[in-house]
C-alpha cells in the first residue's frame, strides 16, 4: 500500500513538541502513580533491563517504537548469536548428505524440534512446516484443502487479509464461503450467530474454519474455547495466531487446532521472511497439494508424467528451505523463553490497561472525547493492539494520515489505516455494504488512497481506516506515557473537517 507523504504544518508539529516537552516534564511523578497503580509492573522490571541490554538502539536513536503487532524487535544478542554460528561452520543445501549439508540439516532440525516445544505441541500430533510468513502458511492450506469434494469455508469478519484470502481457493472450487460478524463496540464474535454456523458443518465434509487468537485489527482475543466447538461440529480449524504468540503463551497440548500460522519476525523480530504452519498430522492427511517442487517428491519422472509427495513436512516445504535463516529461529524462541513469555504477557497487559484509561478519558474542554477505541477498552481478553482514531470538540475526524505524519516528526512509530483487516474495520468504522459495493462498482483497479477518497466524498465524516498502537517485549512504560502525551497535544484543536491533504487529491 502506498502513503502519500504529508505537508505539516509547523504549528502543528511545533504544538506536539511543546506538549511533549511539558509532559517529559512530570514523567517520575507520572511514573510513580503508574507503580501505585500497578503494583505488579515491579515483577517486570527485568525486562526494563533487558530493553538497557538488548535493545538500547531505541533510547540511542529515540524511538518510540509502537507498532509491534506491524513487526517484533530483534535483541542485539540474538544478532550476535547467529553471526557467531554463521562464522564458524560451513552450511550447504540441506538436500544432501554431505557434511556441510548435514550440518545445516542438523540445525534446521533442531529449529524445528525447538518450535514444537516452544508452543508445548506433540511430535506425535503435529508438525512443523517452514514457510516465508504466516501468509505462506495460509496459502498452503488454503490451496491445498479438498474444497472441491463437498467443502466450505466459514470465517469471521474480523481476520486478516491472508485469510480472507482462501475463499479464493474456495470460489474456485465452488464451494460456499460464509462469514460470521464481529460486534462493535467490543469488536467480539457474535456467538449465536458464529453456533448457527458452525451447525451448518456438511457431514463427511471437508468444513474449514478460520479465525485470529488476536485480531490484529482491535487486539481482541477471541476465545480459544472455539476451537474445540468446532471441531466437535466437524470443522477443521485455522486458529490465525500470528498476532496472538508475540506476548501470550500458545499451549497446543491445550488448543489443539489443525493449523496454525505463524510469522517469527513477529514474535522477535529477527529473522524477517519465515514463518511456520504448525499443522496437526491427522488433519494434514486431507491435504492436496496442487503442484510438487523441488524438496517436495521422493521421485518425480519426465517420461513417467508422474511423482510421489515426500513424507511429513517436506512435501509441503517448496524447493529450498531459508536453510542459513532457521537457526535463528531457535535463537529468537530461547530469548523468548529466557524473558519469560509470561512476563511480557502481565507487562503488556499492564501498559494496555493504562494505554486504554489514559486514552479514553482525555476530554476537550467542551465535554467531548478526543478518541473513540475500536474494540474492548479493558484488558479483558484482549491484547497489546488498540486501534482507535480521534475526534476534535466539534466530533469531527482527525484525519489519520494526518495524525501518523506528526507521530512520525515525533518519533513515533504507529500504523494507520486498516491494518489488513477490511472486515473489522468496515464493522467499527460503520461503513456499508452498499457504500463498499458502490467504490468497487465498474472499476478494474482501485488504490487505497482512490478508495479513501472515493469514502470521504460523500461528507459523512466517514473514515476508511484507524490509528493503530501495539506494545510487546521492549516497551517501557515511558513509551506509552510519550503517546498519551502525544495524544493530549490533539485536545481543544480543530481537525477543521480536512480530511485529507491537499497534497492527496
Ligand atoms: C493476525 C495476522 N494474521 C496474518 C498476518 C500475516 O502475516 P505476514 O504478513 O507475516 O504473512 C498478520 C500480519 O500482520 C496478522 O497480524
Amino acid at each position: 500500500m502506498t502513503h502519500q507523504a504529508f505537508i505539516l504544518s509547523d504549528t502543528d508539529t511545533q504544538r506536539v513538541e511543546v506538549v511533549l516537552a511539558e509532559g517529559m516534564r512530570h514523567y517520575e511523578e507520572a511514573y510513580r502513580a503508574f507503580l501505585e497503580q500497578y503494583p505488579q509492573f515491579k515483577e517486570t522490571l527485568a525486562l526494563d533491563t533487558l530493553r538497557e541490554q538488548e535493545y538500547n538502539r531505541l533510547d540511542q536513536t529515540r524511538q518510540i517504537y509502537l507498532d509491534y503487532t506491524g513487526g517484533g524487535l530483534y535483541a542485539k544478542s540474538q544478532l550476535k548469536q547467529h553471526t557467531e554460528m554463521l562464522l564458524k561452520g560451513v552450511y550447504g543445501n540441506p538436500h544432501s548428505s554431505n557434511p556441510t549439508s548435514l550440518a545445516s540439516t542438523m540445525l534446521d532440525d533442531e529449529a524445528r524440534q525447538y518450535v514444537l516445544s516452544f508452543f508445548n505441541a506433540d511430535p506425535e500430533e503435529y508438525m512443523v512446516i517452514f514457510t516465508p510468513n504466516a501468509s505462506g502458511a495460509l496459502r498452503l492450506v488454503g490451496e491445498s484443502y479438498p474444497f472441491e469434494d463437498n467443502g466450505q469455508y466459514l470465517l469471521t469478519f474480523d481476520n486478516h487479509n491472508s485469510v480472507n484470502g482462501i475463499r479464493e481457493f474456495a470460489y474456485h472450487k465452488n464451494a460456499p464461503v460464509i462469514y460470521t460478524p464481529v460486534v462493535p463496540p467490543d469488536m467480539r464474535i457474535d456467538a449465536d450467530a458464529l453456533l448457527a454456523n458452525l451447525d451448518k458443518a456438511i457431514p463427511n465434509g471437508n468444513n474449514l474454519f478460520a479465525y485470529p487468537a488476536q485480531s490484529n485489527f482491535s487486539g481482541v482475543q477471541h476465545s480459544l474455547e472455539w476451537v474445540e466447538i468446532a471441531q466437535a461440529k466437524g470443522w477443521d480449524v485455522i486458529l490465525d495466531s500470528a498476532a496472538f504468540a508475540p506476548t501470550n503463551r500458545l499451549d497446543l497440548s491445550v488448543v489443539k487446532a489443525d493449523f496454525i500460522p505463524l510469522s517469527f519476525y513477529k514474535i522477535f523480530g529477527y529473522p524477517t521472511g519465515i514463518g511456520a504452519l504448525i499443522a496437526r498430522r491427522s488433519t494434514v492427511e486431507k491435504l492436496r497439494r496442487p503442484w510438487f517442487a523441488g524438496g517436495t517428491i521422493t521421485v518425480a519422472s519426465v517420461q513417467g508424467n508422474a511423482h510421489f509427495m515426500a513424507e511429513d513436512f517436506a512435501a509441503f516445504e517448496d524447493g529450498t528451505v531459508d536453510y542459513l535463516n532457521l537457526p535463528a529461529v531457535k535463537i529468537g524462541l530461547e530469548h523468548i523463553q529466557k524473558a519469560n513469555i509470561e512476563v511480557i504477557h502481565e507487562r503488556v497487559t499492564m501498559l494496555t490497561d493504562y494505554l486504554l484509561k489514559q486514552l479514553t478519558s482525555l476530554k476537550h474542554d467542551n465535554g467531548s472525547t478526543l478518541i473513540k477505541v475500536y474494540g474492548p477498552v479493558t484488558t479483558e481478553a484482549r491484547g497489546g493492539t488498540i486501534a482507535f482514531n480521534f475526534y476534535d470538540p466539534d466530533n469531527i475526524i482527525f484525519d489519520f494520515q494526518i495524525i501518523e505524519g506528526l507521530a512520525s516528526a515525533a518519533n513515533i512509530s504507529l500504523r494507520t489505516g486498516c491494518f489488513c483487516n477490511p472486515g473489522a474495520g468496515e464493522l467499527a468504522l460503520n461503513i456499508t455494504k452498499v457504500e463498499i459495493d458502490a467504490c468497487f462498482a465498474d472499476k478494474d483497479r482501485m488504490t487505497f488512497e482512490q478508495f479513501a477518497i472515493a469514502m470521504t466524498s460523500t461528507g459523512n465524516n466517514q473514515e476508511v481506516g484507524a490509528v493503530r498502537i501495539s506494545v510487546g517485549i521492549a516497551t517501557n512504560f515511558k513509551d506509552v506515557y510519550t503517546f498519551v502525551q502525544f495524544a493530549r497535544s490533539f485536545l481543544n484543536v480543530k481537525s477543521q473537517g480536512l480530511l485529507f491533504s491537499a497534497d492527496s487529491a
